[in-house]
């Protein structure tokens, strides 16, 4: 089968590989239909996830169709069409009790990651019945790529753990797929301004377009003090780090109101940082997370009720032929205006 691979250059390459074996009995094979490239999937590409080494098959999203299930698998059959989420948990473990299925000690964040991962023709995915969700009738299937993981990613990283409240002000750094994710769902919760910041006026663009009440383009190193003035000296009561680097997570520390959360969504491969010096007196919180795709049936429901369209953020589209225009695509997105890329996989 045909397989994206993060190849020993550092560079994504496409090659042949034999089509993925069950090794557990939770475990199914999915014959993938469509996936996409996450954000996190460039970090990789840039050596920041040490765990994911040169020779693994990429991606940690997307929906196909039960190619096979394990004798032990009994929520799904051949022939099911199903969302993958990016985060496998067993359902029985001490965190997965907890709905942390992020730490799951037999699963956790390993697609893509420590196993071969969604941009391939076929994948394994372990811990089948807990880790798969069957598509409702009528859903949209290339929306449903962006439940995955932007959408959890969002709602449970930025906007749960950020406590987004009716009133509140919300300032998102990164307008990138999650922060946009984020942007959509912290709208569930009526906060009187959210406060998109890129450097990339195109995103910032679909900021708007996606319900940010102001957008700020911070290469000129003022954001803070505009964030300032649009808030009365207070800052926002809940910022979102939606980039994943050094100056992004400095910038957030100058942003928060007192008494409000830093909520950190960004993998970050370099050291940061922590200005205790400005902050011990704020009465904050920072708080990180990697997603759990807990809130996936929640969002599901949304999804069907039409609240949100996570279509939208499909810009661009790609056969798995193509998978490495994608990634230059998605790479470069200041230049391509890209947002998040479809790749059709099969039918
Ligand atoms: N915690 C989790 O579970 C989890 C899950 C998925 C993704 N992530 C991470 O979330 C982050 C965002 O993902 P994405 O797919 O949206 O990535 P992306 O690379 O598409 O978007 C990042 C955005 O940040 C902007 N940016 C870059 N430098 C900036 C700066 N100095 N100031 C302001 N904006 C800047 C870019 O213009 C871009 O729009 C990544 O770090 C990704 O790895 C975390
Ligand atoms: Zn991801
Ligand atoms: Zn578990």
């Amino acid at each position: 089968m045909k397989a994206l691979v993060y190849s020993k250059s550092g560079k994504p390459s496409l090659e042949e590989r034999p089509r993925p074996a069950m090794t557990a009995p939770t475990d199914a094979i999915v014959k993938m239909v469509h996936t996409t490239i996450c954000g996190t999937d460039l970090h990789i590409l840039k050596g920041d996830v040490p765990s994911c080494k040169p020779g693994r098959i990429l991606g940690h999203e997307g929906v196909g169709v039960v190619a096979e299930v394990g004798a032990a698998v009994t929520a799904f059959k051949a022939g099911d069409r199903v969302l993958v989420a990016c985060i496998s948990g067993c359902g029985r473990c001490m965190y997965c009790r907890k709905q942390m299925y992020s730490h799951c000690t037999t699963g956790g964040w390993i697609l893509g990651n420590t196993i071969d991962g969604t941009q391939a023709e076929f994948v394994r995915t372990p811990h089948a019945d807990t880790s798969l969700y069957a598509i409702p009738a009528g859903l949209d299937e290339e929306s449903l790529v962006m439940m995955s993981d932007i959408l959890p990613t969002g709602f449970e990283c930025g906007v749960l753990n950020g406590k987004v409240q009716p009133g509140s002000t919300v300032a998102i750094v990164g307008a990138g797929p999650i922060g946009l994710a984020a942007l959509l769902t912290a709208q569930f919760y009526s906060p009187a301004q959210i406060i998109m910041i890129d450097l990339d006026d195109n995103r910032l663009e679909a900021a708007k377009r996606f319900g940010a009440t102001a957008c700020i383009n911070s290469s000129d190193g003022k954001a803070a003090d505009v964030v300032m003035r649009m808030t009365g000296a207070c800052g926002a009561d809940t910022v979102i780090e939606a980039v994943g680097i050094p100056a992004t997570f400095e910038l957030c520390q100058q942003l928060v109101a007192p008494g409000g959360t830093i909520a950190n969504i960004g993998v970050h491969g370099r050291q940061v940082t922590l200005h205790l010096e400005t902050l011990w007196d704020r009465n904050m919180s920072i708080t990180t997370r990697l997603v759990d795709t807990a809130t996936i049936p929640m969002l599901l429901n949304v999804l069907r009720s039409k609240k949100i369209d996570p279509k939208l953020l499909i810009t661009h589209r790609f056969k798995l032929d193509g998978v490495l225009d994608a990634y230059e695509t998605f790479g470069n997105a200041a230049k391509t205006r890209a947002l998040k890329v479809l790749i059709e996989v099969g039918g």
